[in-house]
C-alpha cells in the first residue's frame, strides 16, 4: 500500500474473502467504505451490492460498532427515490456518458440495501461526493443537502469522512459532499 503507521493495520483481502473482511471489521467502531468497480463495460455487475450484502451479517455481530459509512455515487438517488431535480434530470445521460450505469445502479441498490436492512446496534451514513481528484488537500469540506458540482480532493475528502463517521448526528443520512461556504 505504501503507506505506515505504528496504528495502521493492513489486512490483505477482498470483497470474497470473508476472514479477512471479519479480521477487518472485528472490533472496530466505526468502519468506512470507499471501494469501488471500474468504469466501462468491466464493471463486474452488481458487485458493491453482494459485497454489502456479504458484509452486513460481520457489521451486524460487532458490538462495539457504531457507524458504517458508504461512500457511494454522486448521481445516486436517495432509497425513496428522492433526488434534487436537476440530478434527477442528469443522472442518467451522464452515467451513461462517463461508463457509470452499471455503477449507478449498484450503487442505487446498496442503498436501497442498507435502508432496508438497517440495524438497530450500529448506525449508517452514506455519503455522495462529486468529482474527487488527486490533488493537495486543505479545503475544509461539509455534509450537505445540496449537491455541488465543485471538485474535491481525495485528501480533503478522507479528512471530512474520518470526521463525519463519527458524528452521529449524520446517521440515516445520504449527505452530498461540498466545500464549507459554498452551497
Ligand atoms: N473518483 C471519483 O471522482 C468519485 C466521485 C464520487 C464517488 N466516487 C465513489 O467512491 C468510490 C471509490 O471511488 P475511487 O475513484 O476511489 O475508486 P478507485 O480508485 O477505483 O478505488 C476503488 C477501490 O476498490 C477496490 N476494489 C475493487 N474491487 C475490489 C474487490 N473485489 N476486493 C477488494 N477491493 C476491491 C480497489 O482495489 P484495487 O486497487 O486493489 O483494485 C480500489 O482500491 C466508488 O464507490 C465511487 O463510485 C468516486
Amino acid at each position: 500500500m505504501g503507506v505506515e503507521d505504528d496504528r495502521l493495520t493492513v489486512v490483505q483481502g477482498n470483497f470474497e474473502n470473508h476472514a479477512a473482511l471479519h479480521e477487518t471489521v472485528r472490533g472496530t467502531t466505526h468502519v468506512i467504505c470507499c471501494a469501488g468497480g471500474t468504469y466501462g463495460k468491466g464493471y463486474d455487475t452488481g458487485m458493491m451490492t453482494r459485497f454489502i450484502a456479504r458484509l452486513w451479517p460481520l457489521l451486524a455481530a460487532e458490538p462495539t460498532l457504531r457507524t458504517f459509512l458508504f461512500q457511494s455515487v454522486f448521481f445516486t438517488p436517495e432509497p425513496d427515490g428522492s433526488h434534487p431535480f436537476l440530478l434527477k434530470l442528469i443522472a442518467r445521460p451522464a452515467a451513461f456518458f462517463t461508463g457509470a450505469t452499471e455503477m449507478l445502479k449498484d450503487n442505487t441498490a446498496v442503498m436501497q440495501f442498507m435502508a432496508t436492512n438497517r440495524n438497530d446496534t450500529f448506525g449508517t451514513i452514506v455519503t455522495r461526493p462529486g468529482k474527487i481528484v488527486d490533488a493537495a488537500g486543505g479545503v475544509d469540506l461539509t455534509a450537505s443537502k445540496t449537491p455541488s458540482f465543485a471538485a474535491i480532493t481525495f485528501a480533503d475528502l478522507g479528512a471530512f469522512t474520518v470526521g463525519a463517521v463519527q458524528n452521529a448526528s449524520l446517521h440515516g443520512t445520504y449527505p452530498f459532499v461540498v466545500p464549507k461556504g459554498k452551497p
